[in-house]
């Protein structure tokens, strides 16, 4: 049976037939692909067709589909029981290891998936504050919890506009808009409500609107102006985390967040989120303090043994120069057939996190991700599938290369990238 069979099947019992929206393939039009396998990087679809797979699932799958020692553990630990409700060693395991690898965290708690930890982590800010209203970026997602699902537009000092319908004025109002990687603008709505900014919220490098990096100075402005008005400053690094290194990018670049939001990645494929940060905030959460969070399935022993696993291969292998490395050529690859073909291009690279913007111009903010060619970006994207390669559906994500990437299969997306006629 097709895809297209298995849409229709999925349209008529779950709405639109997806469940996440960007599935449907709405912005690239045409029927979404439906998976039956994938190891390594080759997935195999409905349709019998193999593709390389450069979404890796939005980012999680840096280890490759279905890797042999995350598969082994995962279903030994599954045959010792699936959920507890309660405690388990393997939980004070991963705790003791994201700690150790991102030493900015003192403590950590598990949650289900990074609309929780996001979710957790302002809850915990405001409660350790006493104060409400939020910072965040235009651009940047940090998942769909009310507060969070607000659009830029009306201005930097007004409360945000929703995204979503449902979502009460309220929750919004509590708010604030800024351009990513205007320091400037953030400094002035500290300067006007520091007293009741309880967080400043970002994706240190933004991976919601294509890949856009901070401009020199950003985060390390960021930190300052926090501290200056004593808010919370959350680096939510549910893409970054251990994507471009075996620890977080805060540790990395050296600006230390007081809160660190993580998932993906730190699940090995399995649903998972986790917030982290000093002792002294932390300490805020029950049952030790009054900040309320919890969880039937947190630190559930299948999704932390693939996760503990995902991390400690990582640790150990440590795959980011050769990432970085294919991430750079095929960065060149495509920049160069563009120069060739004069097509408007520029490529953003970091490590494993690419982004083909279709413009001339560097991006550095959503104004600038909003001003690319998207209907290009559909005929890239149906161009490529038709070549044998699947690329996020939607020209604001990153394109994520694996650890288990080849050389080669980077040459072959370039060389296919050169029969695409714009
Ligand atoms: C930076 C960031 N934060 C939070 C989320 C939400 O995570 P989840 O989809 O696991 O709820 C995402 C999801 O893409 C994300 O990219």
């Amino acid at each position: 049976m097709s895809s297209s069979h298995w849409f229709e099947r999925a349209k008529a019992v779950i709405p639109g037939g997806v469940n996440s929206p960007v599935r449907a393939f709405n912005s690239v039009g045409g029927t979404p692909v439906y998976f039956s396998s994938g190891k390594g990087v080759i997935v195999q679809t409905e349709d019998g067709a193999d593709l390389i797979d450069f979404c890796g699932s939005w980012g999680p799958l840096i280890l490759g589909h279905a890797r042999d020692e995350v598969i082994e553990t995962v279903k030994k630990t599954a045959e010792q029981g699936m959920t507890f409700g309660a405690n388990t060693r393997l939980e004070a395991e991963f705790a003791e290891l994201l700690c150790h690898q991102i030493p900015e965290m003192d403590m950590v708690r598990l949650v289900n998936s990074g609309t929780e930890a996001v979710m957790t982590a302002i809850r915990l800010a405001r409660g350790y504050t006493n104060r409400r209203k939020i910072i965040k970026f235009e651009g940047c997602y940090h998942g769909h919890t009310d507060y969070m699902l607000v659009a830029s537009g009306s201005g930097l000092l007004t409360g945000g506009i929703s995204s979503s319908a449902g979502v009460s004025k309220t929750a919004t109002a509590e708010v604030f808009v800024a351009p990513y990687n205007d320091l400037e603008s953030t400094q002035a709505i500290l300067a006007e409500h520091g007293d009741d900014i309880a967080a400043v919220i970002v994706e240190p490098v933004a991976g919601n609107m294509g890949l856009v990096k901070p401009a020199e100075g950003f985060l390390e402005g960021l930190r300052k102006a926090t501290q200056t008005a004593g808010a919370i400053l959350i680096f939510d690094e549910v893409i970054n985390g251990f994507r471009l290194g075996p620890t977080s990018y805060g540790h990395m670049c050296g600006v230390h967040p007081d809160l660190t939001t993580l998932g993906k990645i730190i699940g090995g494929g399995l649903p998972i989120g986790a917030i982290g940060g000093t002792k002294s905030i932390m300490e805020h959460l029950a049952p030790l303090g009054p900040v309320y969070q919890a969880g039937t399935l947190s630190g559930n022993p299948v999704a932390v043994a693939s996760g503990k696993k995902t991390v400690e291969l990582l640790r150990d292998e440590s795959p980011y120069l050769k990432m970085e490395i294919l991430g750079q050529r095929m960065a060149k690859g495509l920049q160069h057939v563009a120069t060739e073909k004069e097509l408007d291009l520029h490529c953003a690279q970091l490590g494993g996190m690419f982004t083909p913007f279709f413009r001339k111009d560097v991006v550095t903010n959503l104004e600038g991700s909003k001003a690319c060619d998207q209907e290009a970006h559909a005929r890239y994207f149906h161009h490529m599938l038709q070549h044998g390669f699947y690329t996020p559906p939607s020209g604001f994500e990153v394109t994520f290369i694996s650890g288990v990437h080849t050389h080669e299969q980077i040459d072959a997306f370039i060389e296919a990238f050169y029969q695409f006629e714009g």
